[in-house]
């Protein structure tokens, strides 16, 4: 193993920045480093934190950070905020804003802007949540904008995800973005000593349904106990979810030459809600993830014919480009399959979200391609 994953593991605070400027700015190493680290991360409670600006996001954050500190919790902190300057590779405003614990060693934070790529600042942040987490922080918090599909990309790294929203900010729920609702465990509607917060919290409760529903007052302090409490029991419910204990399917693949002819079956006439539409330039596809409970199906449509996938439609027409599967440990199944000779087509990497993946070729696998995902 390289010396910087040792070091972080070892918890030194130095190689920690360094790692996560390597991952942040996906330099070479990066992929390398997570690979060595990723079988210490799992153990932090991934918590994100997003809403509109001025939901007061921020001053939520620093509150659960001092109670978390209180009870002698380390915190790693990552702020990806696309709409603010950036100056000298962090963000003035959270570097202010967070002042209060930056001598603290307990407390790591990391301020993005957004990538150029993408999808990639969702990757890059999926990359330092493993980091700190496997740099034994007990909790990891992603603190995000919750406007762009990224964002809800990003949410979905959490294991608990808090929705901030304020009385009279055009936080109408109806104008709200389907996706950001449906991520949400937890709806708290801060500064909730305003005018208007009982109307929204009445818009709010057929929408959250059995999910909680809490009032802060941020600038206060006030009600940040209970949201402790509230995501502490969210994420003992989770724990209690059937755990993986073999392969699962993720998602399938399917190859489309349209993705708005395609949703107009899948999403208007068969129900299906998409959870996420990105491209993804490097693929040079267009990307619709459609939410089927656990597993989903993904509808990859080519933004042009020279690609993996505008070449499949060329040879094959539409139809099943893929079926990806979780495995609960990427690399020995990777080890296992190559025993055995199968055709592993790429060494594992990150994708979108972080996970490490594998494509294994048809000819192995009774003829379809099959993605593994470390799980
Ligand atoms: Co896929």
């Amino acid at each position: 193993m390289a010396e910087l994953a040792e070091d972080v593991l070892r918890g030194d605070l130095r190689a920690l920045a360094r790692a996560s400027t390597l991952i942040e700015n996906q330099e070479p190493g990066a992929d390398g480093l997570l690979r060595d680290i990723a079988a210490h991360a799992g153990r932090a409670l991934v918590l994100g934190i997003t809403g509109a600006p001025g939901a007061g996001k921020s001053t939520l954050c620093d509150h659960i950070i001092s109670l978390l500190r209180a009870e002698g919790k380390t915190v790693g902190v990552i702020a990806v905020d696309p709409s603010s300057p950036v100056t000298g590779g962090a963000i003035l405003g959270d570097r202010i804003r967070m002042q209060q614990h930056h001598a603290d060693p307990g407390v790591f934070i990391r301020s993005m802007a957004t990538r150029g790529i993408p999808g990639g600042i969702a990757r890059a942040t999926a990359g330092l949540a493993t980091l700190l987490d496997a740099a034994g922080r007990d909790v990891v918090i992603i603190e995000t904008v919750g406007v762009g599909q990224s964002e809800v990309e990003i949410a979905r790294l959490a294991q608990v995800t808090i929705l901030v929203v304020v009385p009279g900010f055009g936080d109408d729920v109806q104008a709200m973005k389907a996706g950001v609702l449906e991520i949400a465990d937890i709806f708290v509607i801060n500064k909730a000593d305003l005018p208007g917060a009982d109307k929204l919290a009445q818009e709010l409760h057929p929408v959250a349904g059995d999910r909680p529903v809490l009032r802060t007052v941020a600038s206060e302090g006030q009600g940040i106990a209970d949201l402790i409490e509230a995501m502490r029991a969210c994420r003992r419910e989770a724990h209690l979810q059937p755990a993986a204990v073999g392969p699962r399917i993720d998602h399938l693949g399917i190859a489309v030459r349209s993705l708005d002819h395609a949703l107009e079956f899948y999403q208007a006439q068969l129900g299906l809600r998409v959870a996420l539409r990105e491209t993804v330039a490097q693929e040079k596809v267009n990307v619709a993830m459609l939410a089927l409970g656990d597993p989903r199906i993904e509808l990859l449509e080519p933004t042009e014919p020279d690609s993996v996938i505008g070449r499949f439609l060329e040879k094959r027409g539409e139809g099943l480009h893929h079926i990806a599967l979780k495995v609960p440990d990427l690399l020995a199944a990777v080890d296992r399959l190559r025993l055995a000779g199968a055709r592993i087509l790429n060494e594992p990497r990150a994708g979108a979200g972080g996970h490490l993946y594998v494509f294994v070729h048809p000819a192995s696998t009774g003829g379809v391609l099959l993605e593994l995902i470390q799980a």
